[in-house]
């Protein structure tokens, strides 16, 4: 470790090139190197789910072989444990990787907002809830830093495709901006402070994010108060002086000095001032001397793959979501006869391709751990697990199993080709092979179950006619002893949906505007993104935002706020009971949603702002307590550039899943919010009684315009209440020109306008 006066001395001593020459890697995996002038190089590794360390042939893509490592189960996944202990948990294993491997920061975690299910990225995401997103990501970047491991959080910002994803602008609203695809960030920025964060490849607004001073300085660090340093996306730097200015620290990988002359040139020729280069300098060699502490000693950081193989399976059973259970089709007892069908029981697909591809130290499939386990299994391939051909043989031989059975386990999904970083894909639909095979099984078997291997929702046109499905999503390399564990009961499922499965793709919100044309793609949805836009429009989904099914039960009572009136400011302290009223040990994931009853503002139906997973043995009763804040209850307002939360009624809803909620209570909060106006001619009378104050003026003003004569027949018969509301609502203040019988005056409005515009302005 150095002080910030040792380190400003080292800069002191270095030429103008090798400043600039510390501003980008050396290689694909380190950063600049000047053993003369005492500094050192780093490495950087990707991450997100296990570590891809390059130590030969290197690449952004996971096409080269890494070291051998644990892969832990996909982000996709580890958003549906709601379990952020554990999520905390993978990333200490992580660290400790990482400190083994001299590794000083592992790329991840990818928070990005899952915006469509089409992105070829989604199984490396965590939700299409923000706030789910970014509780996860808080802990996940809190367990690898405690190792003294960096992180990097990616892809900042609003990088929600892989289509033309060096180029595409994300054109959108500030308000879904922050209150989307921001927000997932700036909890573990603000709560974490993860040591680096990568600015992603997509411009947002017209600007590119390596370049884009509002994301990377205003918002990133004088809002936020990040410390760390940016870095950049591999390849993700267009123009390099424009990049340092706006606040990116460190470009990747290198571009073998190209960008570093250009630095150099830009000083010399006064578009950047050296002091701006000089600050750039220190924070990146803060970064290097706090991290080469680490280096060298790694022989102190043994760690037992084996052991973290047994943490990932331990993790991997909680990514499992129980989509569908009729009649408790699962568990299996073991000594059912039972068909399996499907590559995927032999060889899983466990994780997905591009550079979170790891190097599995060992792979298990289900069928392994049952053979291990002495299982008698019958087993049938039933179709390809990459062409999409329908193969007559291989689908007979699975429903001649399927008919002996007791039950027949299908184990079905995406095939790698079908989502990777890199492109999206296009359509929901699983490969038609496989659908044709669980339809004939599912017409002959007693019991049929599917279980399911993707990265990212799928239409399942099966749902009426299989028993069971469970949604394992990439489980990482243990997924087959956690498959096993679960679908005989050892643990009861507790994973819930971190995202919407719509009933087709069409239903989903960004249906219309992804992948956008040419280099835009506009967010026209806005912030109606996931379930709170399908609860806004009351759609039918095939599965809401946190459902997930379990072997047991649980009764919630007790709601008890802390206070039933509140100002924003204050906090709010939400407890319930939960009770495991089934008859085997389970964990539930709790989950807390805000819905604002009656506000003039554009919002969702409710929004989720809690969770807390509990362990409940049979008949135990725990007690789950929530802290919300002003933010639980804000939206983002942009004519005051912040979060403001309306007065009113709010209730807070406890819920199995989005659309199961439990119990719920209200509370009132009054706000002194009023926001910035001024009054004109063309304002209108609803928009002038929304600020109490100027109701008041108002009042006079109207009284003074006010028809006292009695209505003839004909008047009373043409106008209604809602009509004669509306005429007044909707009118413009000049309006009394005309229609007060020459009682107001253009000196009456001008009076009014005074005195109402004074009160908002303050003067
Ligand atoms: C990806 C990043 C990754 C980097 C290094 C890029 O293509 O978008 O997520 O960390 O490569 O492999």
């Amino acid at each position: 470790m150095k002080s910030i006066e040792e380190i400003k001395d080292i800069i002191a001593g270095l030429t103008l090139e090798e400043k600039a020459s510390l501003c980008s890697g050396d290689t694909f995996w380190l950063t600049h190197e000047i053993p003369e002038k005492g500094i050192p190089k780093i490495m950087v590794s990707d991450g997100p789910v296990g570590l891809r360390k390059q130590e030969n042939i290197e690449d952004h893509l996971g096409m080269n072989e890494s070291i051998k490592a644990v892969c832990f189960p996909a982000g996709v996944g580890m958003a549906a444990t709601f379990n952020k202990d554990l999520y905390g948990k993978m990333g200490e294993a992580l660290g400790e990787e990482c400190r083994a491997e001299n590794v000083a920061v592992i790329l991840g975690p990818a928070v990005n907002i899952k915006r469509s299910p089409l992105c070829g990225r989604n199984f490396e995401y965590l939700s299409e809830d923000p706030f789910l997103a970014s509780e996860m990501s808080t802990s996940y970047v809190k367990g690898v830093q405690s190792k003294h491991v960096g992180t990097s959080i990616k892809h900042f910002a609003v990088n929600n495709m892989e289509t033309r994803r060096f180029s595409a602008s994300s054109n959108l609203s500030e308000r879904a901006l922050r209150e989307i695809y921001l927000a997932a960030f700036e909890g573990p920025v603000r709560n974490a402070k993860p040591w680096t964060v990568m600015c992603s490849y997509n411009r947002i607004n017209g600007v590119l994010a390596s370049q884009n001073k509002k994301i990377l300085t205003d918002i990133l660090r004088n809002e936020w108060g990040f410390e760390g340093n940016v870095i950049s996306d591999w390849g993700a730097v267009s123009d390099r002086t424009k990049a340092l200015k706006a606040g990116l620290n460190l470009e990747m990988p290198t571009s073998y000095g190209e960008n570093d002359k250009k630095l150099v040139e830009a000083v010399r020729s006064g578009e950047l001032d050296e002091k701006e280069l000089d600050e750039n300098c220190l924070s990146l060699l803060k970064l290097v001397f706090d991290a080469y502490d680490n280096i060298g000693n790694s022989e102190d950081f043994k760690f037992d793959r084996d052991e973290h193989h047994k943490l990932a399976r331990e993790i991997a059973s909680e990514t499992f979501v129980l989509l569908k259970n009729e009649d408790n089709v699962l568990p299996l007892s073991k000594d059912q006869k039972i068909a399996v069908v499907g590559p995927y029981a032999k060889n899983p697909r466990y994780q997905g391709g591009g550079s979170a591809h790891i190097n599995c130290h060992k792979i298990e499939g289900f069928l392994q751990v049952c053979s291990e386990n002495n299982i008698n299994i019958s087993y049938a391939e039933g179709f390809s697990p990459v062409a999409d051909d329908f193969d007559e043989k291989l689908c007979e031989e699975a429903v001649n199993i399927s008919k002996e059975a007791d039950v027949t386990l299908i184990f079905a999904g995406l095939p790698d080709i079908f989502e990777s970083e890199g492109y999206d894909r296009k359509h929901m639909q699983m490969p038609s092979c496989q659908l044709k095979v669980i339809e004939e099984i599912s017409r002959v078997a007693k019991k049929t179950v599917v279980v399911l291997h993707n990265g990212s929702p799928v239409e399942m046109p099966f749902i009426y006619d299989v028993d069971g499905i469970l949604e394992c999503y990439l489980g990482g390399q243990a997924v087959g002893g956690a498959q096993y564990d679960i679908i005989f009961g050892d643990k009861s499922p507790s994973g819930k949906l971190a995202e919407t499965f719509p009933v087709m793709l069409e239903d989903n919100p960004s249906y219309l505007n992804f992948p956008g044309t040419r280099n835009n793609v506009n967010y026209a949805e806005d912030i109606f993104v996931g379930y709170r836009y399908y609860d806004k429009k009351k759609m039918d989904v095939l599965f809401p935002f946190g459902f997930g099914l379990s072997y047991s039960e649980f009764k919630y009572d007790n709601l008890r706020l802390s206070r039933k009136e509140m100002n924003d400011t204050d906090e709010l302290e939400v407890s319930v009971d939960i009770t495991n009223i089934g008859k085997v040990e389970a964990k539930e994931a709790v989950q807390l949603y805000v819905k604002n009853c009656e506000s003039e503002i554009i919002r969702p139906v409710r929004e989720f702002k809690g969770f807390e997973k509990v362990n409940l043995l049979p008949g135990e009763t725990k007690t789950v307590t929530f802290k919300l804040n002003k933010r639980s209850f804000a939206y983002y307002e942009e004519r005051i550039s912040d979060w403001a939360v309306p007065s009113g009624t709010y209730e807070i809803e406890i819920g199995k899943s989005s659309r199961s909620i439990e119990l719920s209570d209200s509370v009132n909060i009054k706000s002194d919010l009023i926001l910035p106006d001024f009054y004109e001619y063309d304002t209108i009378s609803e928009h002038l009684l929304q600020d109490p104050r100027i109701a008041e003026v108002l009042k006079e003003y109207y009284n003074k315009m006010r028809d006292d004569r009695e209505k003839s027949d004909v008047e009373k018969e043409s106008m209604n209440e809602e009509m004669e509301n509306a005429s007044f609502l909707y009118s413009p203040l000049r309006s009394g020109l005309y229609f007060s019988a020459g009682k107001i005056k253009y000196s009456d409005i001008d009076e009014f306008l005074e005195k109402a515009n004074s009160i908002i302005s303050g003067k």
